[in-house]
C-alpha cells in the first residue's frame, strides 16, 4: 500500500479522535484549523501530489478527497452536537418552576400624615379653596418681615430657627418656621379675591419629645376679599372642624397674639372622645389645634394689597396635632420614625371617625 495513503489514514484517525473529543466550540474550531486549515498536513499533501508517480496519484487523490469530506462532515456533526448540549444545559440550569407560589408584594398605604393632609385639603376644596405651595427654604422677608414679625421676636434667633444662610448676612435664608410665608407668596403674586390652602413641612429648633419635633407639618388657610369679617372666619373654622373631626364638633376661639393677625385667636375644637365634657385625653374638654385671626393691615401693606378695600382672615394648624387627636396617638415621634407596625395600623382606616 502507498505510504502516502497510510499517512492519510493515520491523519484521518487522529483528526477524527480530536474532533470527536472537542469539548466546546473553541476546541472544535482549533481541531478544524489544525486538520483542515490552510496549513494542515492534508493540504500540504494535496499540494505535493503532482510530484507523485501516476499510479500513486490514482490512489492518493480519491483517498484525500474522501478523507477531507469525511472530516468536514465530522466537524459539522460535532458542532451540532455541542450546540445541543449547550442548549440542554441552559434549559436545565435556567429551569423556571411555574408551580411555585408567587411572592406577594407588600401592599403599601399612605402615611397617616398624608391621609390627614388629603382629608383636610378635601374639606377646604369643598369650601372653594385652591391649594397653594411654597418652598421649605424661605427668605427672612417671606417668613418674618412681611408677616410683621419684628427683628427682636424670639423665633427669629438662631436658637429657634434653622438658618441656611447666616442670619447676619444681608439676605438671609432659613427653613421656614411655619407655613404662613405661603400667604405672602400668594398675595405677592395674585390679586384678591384669594382663597387658598397651603399644606407643608415646617422646621423649628425644638428638642424632640413626645409632643415636639423639629420637623413638623402645618396647613395654612388664607382668605382675602372685600368685606370679610370675623364672622366669616368663625363660620369657615366651624365648617372646617365638622369636616375634619366629624359633625357635631364645636370650635372655640381663645384670644391670643400673632404679629400677622389682629385680632388673633387660638383655635380649639371640642374633644371628639368626650364631646367637650372633659376626659383623660383632653382634660378641659377642648383641644388646641392651631392659630387664627384677621389679616393684620401691616401684612397687606407689605405685599401691596389695599387694606382700606380688602380684609382677610388666616389660620394655621399642626397636622401632627390633628392626626394625634384623630387617631389617639400620644407620641409625635412615631410620625417621624414611622415604624412598620405603626404604619400598618392605618391601612384602610376611615379618614374621619
Ligand atoms: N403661623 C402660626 C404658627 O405657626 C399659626 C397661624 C397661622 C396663626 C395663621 C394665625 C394665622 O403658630
Amino acid at each position: 500500500m502507498s505510504s502516502v495513503v497510510s499517512e492519510l489514514e493515520a491523519i484521518r484517525d487522529e483528526a477524527a479522535a480530536a474532533i470527536g473529543s472537542a469539548a466546546d466550540p473553541g476546541a472544535l474550531e482549533e481541531a478544524r484549523v489544525r486538520y483542515l486549515g490552510r496549513k494542515a498536513r492534508l493540504v500540504q499533501i494535496g499540494r505535493t501530489m503532482k510530484d507523485l508517480p501516476i499510479e500513486e496519484k490514482r490512489l492518493v487523490g480519491p483517498a484525500l478527497t474522501a478523507i477531507r469530506a469525511g472530516l468536514e462532515d465530522l466537524v459539522r456533526a460535532r458542532g451540532v452536537e455541542l450546540e445541543r448540549e449547550a442548549e440542554a444545559e441552559l434549559l436545565a440550569t435556567d429551569r423556571v418552576d411555574l408551580t411555585l407560589p408567587g411572592r406577594r408584594p407588600r401592599r403599601g398605604a399612605p402615611h397617616p400624615l398624608v391621609e390627614v393632609v388629603r382629608s383636610l385639603e378635601d374639606v377646604f376644596v369643598g369650601l372653594g379653596y385652591e391649594i397653594a405651595e411654597g418652598p421649605e427654604v424661605e427668605t427672612e422677608w417671606n417668613n418674618f418681615e412681611a408677616l410683621n414679625i419684628p427683628a427682636d421676636h424670639p423665633t427669629r434667633t438662631d436658637m429657634d430657627s434653622f438658618y441656611v444662610v447666616d442670619p447676619l448676612a444681608a439676605r438671609s435664608a432659613l427653613l421656614r418656621t411655619h407655613t404662613s410665608p405661603v400667604q405672602i407668596r400668594t398675595m405677592e403674586t395674585r390679586q384678591p379675591p384669594i382663597y387658598v390652602v397651603a399644606p407643608g413641612r415646617a422646621y423649628r429648633r425644638d428638642e424632640t419629645d413626645a409632643t415636639h419635633s423639629p420637623v413638623f407639618h402645618q396647613i395654612e388657610a388664607l382668605a382675602v376679599d372685600e368685606g370679610l369679617s370675623m364672622a366669616d372666619l368663625t363660620g369657615t373654622l366651624d365648617a372646617f372642624a365638622q369636616g375634619a373631626f366629624g359633625s357635631g364638633t364645636r370650635i372655640r376661639l381663645v384670644p391670643t397674639f400673632f404679629p400677622f393677625t389682629e385680632p388673633s385667636a387660638q383655635l380649639e375644637v371640642s374633644c371628639h372622645l368626650c364631646g367637650g365634657a372633659g376626659c383623660s385625653q383632653c382634660a378641659s374638654g377642648w383641644l388646641e389645634i392651631g392659630g387664627a385671626g384677621m389679616v393684620d393691615p401691616a401684612v397687606f401693606e407689605a405685599v401691596g394689597i389695599d387694606p382700606e378695600r380688602y380684609t382677610g382672615f388666616a389660620f394655621g394648624m399642626g397636622i401632627e396635632r390633628v392626626a394625634m387627636i384623630r387617631y389617639g396617638i400620644t407620641d409625635i415621634r412615631l410620625f417621624l420614625e414611622s415604624p412598620q407596625q405603626f404604619l400598618d395600623q392605618f391601612r384602610g382606616l376611615p379618614l374621619v371617625r
